[in-house]
């Protein structure tokens, strides 16, 4: 905690707030996992809110914002590596500063952070064509869901007997490849129940498809 208000202090201190002072306020929520303790320690609410919407008492003064971390339009560009090197290294002209965290806690934090959206989110890597199917026995799923995907063109996704099969369509991803001279393109499959008009997220799969065929 102490480098952290050494880091949030100097910070505080170039961006002229002289006054700093922390604050903490009643009830603030008793941690449920190594990742939700640490998110608490470390003082992530203060921008990022205890509900990760980000509105930390210091949200206000910051540009830009912290983000949405329960809104999946705001999150599906943040990848795992991107949340990695932000919480080790900070980002450069934020206010996100960087974290002297080792990798299992940095694992954790993130694992946490995610939760904000869902708990169940993976993400796994395939070449143009190749079908990936994903079980869904460890995900207690309870009732009607809806399989929605961010890009319907690019990729197929199948849900049959607790198993869902993604496969990456060979002509529209050999185009987008060839066009954008790229490598890499990502996709998502939200599994996602409504309730009282409200969408809950259930699961997201992260697909990355590769360009395998030179
Ligand atoms: C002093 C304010 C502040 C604190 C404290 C803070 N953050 Fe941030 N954080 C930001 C800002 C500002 C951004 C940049 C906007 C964005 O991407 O949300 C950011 C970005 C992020 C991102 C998105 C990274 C990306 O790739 O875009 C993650 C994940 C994150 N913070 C996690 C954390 C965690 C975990 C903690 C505590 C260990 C933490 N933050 C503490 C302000 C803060």
């Amino acid at each position: 905690m102490k480098k952290i208000t050494i880091i949030l202090v100097s910070f505080f201190i170039a961006s002229g707030f002289a006054n700093y002072k922390e604050y903490k306020s009643f009830p603030e929520p008793t941690p449920t996992s190594k990742g939700h303790l640490i998110y608490q320690e470390m003082g992530c609410p203060m921008c990022h809110g205890h509900s990760g919407v980000g509105d930390g008492f210091l949200a206000q003064g910051l540009e830009p914002k912290p983000r949405n971390f329960t809104s999946f339009k705001e999150m599906k560009g943040v990848p795992y590596q991107s949340m990695y090197t932000a919480i080790k290294d900070g980002i450069p002209f934020t206010g996100m500063p960087a974290f002297n965290l080792n990798d299992k806690q940095i694992d954790d934090v993130i694992s946490y952070v995610r939760s904000f959206l869902t708990e169940n989110y993976i993400t796994i890597s395939t070449c143009l064509n190749i079908p990936q199917v994903v079980s869904l026995e460890n995900i207690d799923i309870g009732g009607q869901i809806n399989v929605e995907k961010d890009k319907p063109k690019l990729f197929s996704a199948s849900l049959k007997a607790g198993e869902i099969t993604l496969t990456p369509d060979f002509t529209a991803m050999r185009k987008i490849f060839n066009e954008k001279n790229s490598k890499l393109a990502r996709v998502h499959v939200m599994l996602t129940k409504t309730t009282e008009n409200k969408k809950e997220y259930l699961a997201i799969i992260a697909l990355r498809i590769n360009n395998c065929i030179k």
